[in-house]
């Protein structure tokens, strides 16, 4: 019988390194553009998705894909950077994915705008614009170490939908080694999707790799479902996977004894 520790729905693929398991989860977004070539596509920024882009990027090349007919919608932005900035999503974005699709149409593309004078207004543009293309068919997320998704931080509402948020320190350390390890350059404040914007996505594929994510992804796949730990919110959701590499799942039997199968409900 399902109860709160053991979600039917709630799939774990397993693999050994960060580019097997971009191949799997890249595997899953091709079945999708093959039902639907036309999907609206959530994307993520970060180290975690990058060997994902890359095998997209190679599909895409290959003509196994054509990553030029979805609409994309990125999970957040940093405020106050400007968009020329390194560090900028929409710079990551550029550097590690749209710059690679020739011929991509930028207004298949959403990402919010983390300068807009009026940030409310930002953010339910964001929404409306979702809602506009049909609601996203396959949301891409990593984990933060303290559980987050998108930015949306420990104690942030379940029912939060796009809005404005202040980083917390634990994430902006972590991120500060995008900013030559120095926290104070590493923006306040960032817009994202909310986790109610990013629970209507009909699929969600939740990516997580390194010994640093072990906890956070354990916690969210197996305990409480609690706004202290953001991403537990998945496990309410009807279809997710969690796509996880040895070094995330290492520190668990309970996940070791998977590594025998590739695809595991997780017990
Ligand atoms: C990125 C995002 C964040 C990251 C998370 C993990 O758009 O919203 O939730 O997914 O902070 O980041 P990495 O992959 O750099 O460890």
């Amino acid at each position: 019988m399902a109860t709160e520790k053991t979600k039917p729905n709630l799939r774990a693929s397993i693999s050994f390194t960060p580019e097997q398991m971009a191949k799997k989860a890249a595997q899953e977004i091709k079945t999708l553009l093959e039902k639907n070539p036309y999907a609206v596509l959530g994307l993520a920024t970060g180290s975690t998705p990058i060997p994902l882009y890359e095998e997209l990027i190679r599909m895409h090349k290959a003509h196994e894909i054509d990553l030029t007919k979805p609409t994309y919608f990125n999970l957040d932005e940093y405020v106050g950077l400007p968009v020329e900035h390194p560090e900028s999503y929409h710079s990551y974005m550029d550097k590690h994915f749209f710059n690679h699709i020739p011929g991509l149409n930028r207004l298949k593309v959403n990402i919010l705008d983390g300068n807009a004078p009026d940030k409310e207004a930002e953010c339910r543009h964001f929404e409306e614009k979702i809602d506009a293309a049909g609601g996203i068919d396959l949301q891409i997320l990593g984990i933060g170490e303290n559980g987050h998704i998108g930015f949306s931080e420990p104690g942030t509402p379940f029912t939060e939908r796009t809005h404005l948020v202040e980083l917390t320190e634990s994430t902006r350390q972590a991120n500060s080694r995008f900013f030559d390890g120095k926290i104070e350059r590493v923006p306040t404040h960032a817009l994202t999707m909310g986790l109610a914007t990013i629970m209507d996505a009909r699929k969600v594929i939740l990516l997580a790799s390194g010994p640093k994510k072990a906890e956070s992804t354990y916690k969210a796949a197996s305990g409480e479902v609690t706004e202290d730990l953001p991403a537990s919110t998945l496990r309410n959701h009807p279809d997710v996977t969690f796509y996880v590499d040895r070094r995330a799942a290492s520190h668990y039997p309970e996940y070791v004894k998977l590594f025998s199968s590739p695809e595991a409900v997780l017990r």
